[in-house]
């Protein structure tokens, strides 16, 4: 029997739960040419759902491209990412191939075939330019392009907030900015490091202020969730009784990641009906499976930030800084959990909920720092 949960990127065909308002919304924007900043805590769904609207507009007659900025670490990796981005898409259409290579000078791409009967693509740069020259000659080639093919061009740029991290990241914001201005395209800044994003649309000394509609993508609907569930198991030859469904979305918190996750594991070790212990089991495995990645987490903050983010997951709070909270979990002075909010913060583990509650952003993540 199949395991019909996804655990990995969903495939533009793949089975998707809801997401019908959200993917009417950005086909509408892309299709009218609004800038859209699409934000959301980690694995919330994003990259499967940016791909699901290019695939949708392309049968519109757009030209889509996908561009993941994780990782970059110059100027030249952004302009290197946005020509590979660019090739990815026009490779199969000899005309459009030799267009492009005519117009990105600064860039010759290497098609190989790969072993999975796909190609893959690398870029080699053929240009003395460099640094910020080197991007505005790429950007300045692609607005040849789009004007003198009139084409649609819609551009997704995944983890967008990672151009901060580089030295001159405003100078690097200013060029893009300025392009993205002046094409006739449709552009979507994806990612989940939701302050640091955010402050680039919204911060008035930045050159992307108030330049693009900002869209949150929230968990997954409880009971459209509860009924996926329901309906994966039940079309794949299992059952699981409602109740249990409820304490699974109790855990996840509708986390559309971790719940699929969860759901992969109970589905797994299930005989033909879910009951309690199967939860238990498939929650450990769980929890197992991500340890490396809360692992890495950690090693990441110094002690006084694992110090702050533990105390959270365990007592969310309305002070950190009220001083038997701060004794409690020896926190140090204030000016060190300040500075503890501010890096926490600025990685999206911990947020300010409704409620002025600090919280961990990550309901899973809560529980094993609770156990750690
Ligand atoms: N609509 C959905 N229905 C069911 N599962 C979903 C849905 N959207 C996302 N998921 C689950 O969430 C996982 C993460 O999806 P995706 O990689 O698209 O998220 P992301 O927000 O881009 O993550 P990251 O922040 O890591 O880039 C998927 O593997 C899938 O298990
Ligand atoms: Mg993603």
């Amino acid at each position: 029997m199949r395991n019909p949960f996804v655990i990995h990127e969903i495939p533009v065909d793949g089975v998707f739960c809801n997401r019908q308002k959200e993917l009417k919304d950005l086909v509408n924007f892309a299709k009218n040419g609004i800038n859209v900043v699409l934000y959301s805590p980690r694995r919330y769904g994003k990259t499967s759902l940016v791909k699901r609207v290019q695939h949708l507009i392309q049968k519109e007659g757009f030209l889509t491209v996908y561009c993941d900025l994780f990782g970059v670490t110059s100027v030249e990796d952004i302009a290197t990412k946005i020509s590979k981005s660019l090739y990815k898409i026009v490779y199969s259409n000899e005309k459009l191939l030799n267009k492009f290579m005519r117009l990105i000078a600064s860039f010759k791409p290497t098609i190989q075939p790969d072993p999975s009967g796909g190609v893959t693509i690398s870029v080699t740069k053929s240009t003395n330019l460099y640094g910020l020259d080197l991007l505005e000659d790429v950007l300045e080639s692609v607005s040849k392009i789009v004007n003198d093919n009139e084409l649609k061009l819609h551009i997704a740029f995944d983890e967008f907030q990672e151009i901060t991290e580089i030295d001159n990241s405003l100078q690097i914001e200013a060029i893009l900015r300025r392009y993205i201005q002046t094409f006739n395209i449709s552009v979507m800044f994806v990612g989940s490091r939701r302050r640091i994003l955010l402050d680039m649309f919204s911060n008035i000394k930045r050159p992307f202020y108030q330049s693009a509609n900002l869209y949150e993508l929230k968990a997954l609907p409880y009971d459209e969730l509860k009924d996926f569930i329901k309906k994966q198991f039940k079309q794949n030859g299992k059952t699981f009784p409602e109740s249990l469904i409820d304490n699974i979305l109790e855990v996840t918190k509708c986390h559309p990641y971790y719940s699929q996750k969860y759901c992969y594991y109970v589905f797994d070790l299930a005989e033909n009906k879910v009951d309690e212990k199967v939860l238990k089991i498939a929650f450990n495995e769980m929890l197992l499976s991500e340890k490396p990645i809360y692992e890495a987490v950690i090693q990441g903050l110094s002690s006084k930030q694992i110090q702050l983010l533990r105390a959270i997951a365990i007592e969310p709070t309305k002070s950190p800084f009220a001083v038997e909270y701060m004794r409690k979990y020896n926190l140090g002075s204030i000016s060190a959990i300040q500075n503890s909010i501010k890096k926490l913060q600025s990685l999206d583990l911990i947020e300010k909920k409704d409620s002025k509650l600090w919280m961990l952003v990550d309901p899973i993540l809560e529980i094993w720092l609770k156990e750690f």
